[in-house]
């Protein structure tokens, strides 16, 4: 099954599983001010994910809980182990970003049978029993792959002939990879001659953006209009590497991230990127609501969406005090 055909079904499963696997007795049911809070990270890949975990920390501190923190450096096997760990420890709630999709239904069970509520945030998963998650907080990815599409299709309606494109994807296996390809193929299928020539991993950092980004312009000289970064981290390392080959970002080849982080405003205002789509890391507080709520029974919808922009170059020194991560 493909994976948003599984994501149907498995929520089909969950919306009719939900009202069960949440109103069955738990010892989570009698709410409790002070929440002990097990928080499995996936590491510090990005300055969007240093963002994400400061924002988290802050609201539970804000709450009055106690967080519990593990950075799994980028391996799901050391996420498991802190899962395993956060049930022993008997914490009230747990909260997941997980690294991959797949992969975690043992220890979801396992969390779901100590009748433990598992909150995803920041990426999503794809499990065999959706009821043993009770609500994914994050964003729409394929909207935001959708939107890099769209700015690009506009932003060079005028130009003629091919557009060549270079793709650096995210984690391989991760949500927020697989979705941010899927949106922006999507939008460019019905404008053939927007081609992306080359798409690789480069695990959503920038030393890993750079060095993709020199073998790209190594292996196609010449032929790059665009790199489309499933973050700005890599859009950032993608940028080095244009300039250290004697190119102009933004100008000869045009830099589209994801994030908006801070580093791809300073990036922008300096001419040297074009367009960020916007991914919201700040969600403490909603997390901090959803924690408190699954804590005490109460049914919470399977998605809590954020609310996210486009930000292009033009309006990057206007928007830049605003920015908070
Ligand atoms: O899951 C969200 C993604 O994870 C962010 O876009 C990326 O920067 C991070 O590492």
């Amino acid at each position: 099954m493909k994976v948003m055909q599984r994501r149907k079904f498995t929520t089909a499963l969950a919306c009719a599983g939900l009202v069960l696997a949440w109103s069955t007795p738990s010892r989570a049911q009698a709410p409790r001010k002070k929440l002990v809070i097990g928080f499995a990270q996936t590491g510090a890949e990005s300055e969007w994910r240093t963002a994400n975990t400061e924002s988290i920390k802050a609201a539970a501190k804000a709450a009055g809980h106690e967080l519990k923190f593990s950075d799994a450096q980028q391996k799901q096997e050391n996420q498991i182990k802190a899962i395993r760990s956060f049930i022993s420890q008997k914490v009230d709630v747990i909260i997941l970003a997980p690294l991959v999709t797949t992969g975690w239904d043992t220890v979801l069970r396992e969390a779901k049978a100590a009748k433990i509520p598992v909150i995803l945030e920041s990426r999503n998963v794809v499990v065999k029993d959706p009821t043993t998650w009770t609500t994914f907080v994050g964003s729409d990815f394929v909207e935001e792959g959708r939107r890099a599409a769209r700015w690009l299709v506009e932003h060079t309606k005028a130009t003629q002939g091919d557009v060549n494109i270079v793709e650096l994807q995210g984690t391989v296996g991760s949500d927020p990879a697989i979705d941010r390809k899927k949106g922006f193929e999507e939008v460019l299928k019905g404008h053939p001659r927007y081609k992306i020539i080359r798409s690789q991993t480069a695990d959503f950092t920038r030393a890993k953006g750079k060095e993709v980004m020199e073998a790209f312009l190594k292996a196609e000289p010449g032929r790059i209009k665009v790199v489309y970064a499933h973050n700005d981290d890599m859009a950032i390392g993608a940028i080095q590497a244009i300039e250290e080959s004697g190119l102009k970002p933004a100008k000869d080849v045009l830099v589209i991230g994801v994030d908006a982080v801070k580093g791809a405003f300073e990036a922008m205002m300096a001419g040297k990127m074009n367009v960020t789509v916007e991914c919201n890391p700040l969600l403490g507080p909603q997390l901090m609501e959803a924690a408190a709520k699954a804590a005490a029974g109460e049914p919470l919808p399977r998605w809590i969406k954020s609310i996210e922009g486009v930000f292009p170059a033009e309006v990057a020194a206007k928007e830049f005090p605003n920015r908070k991560y």
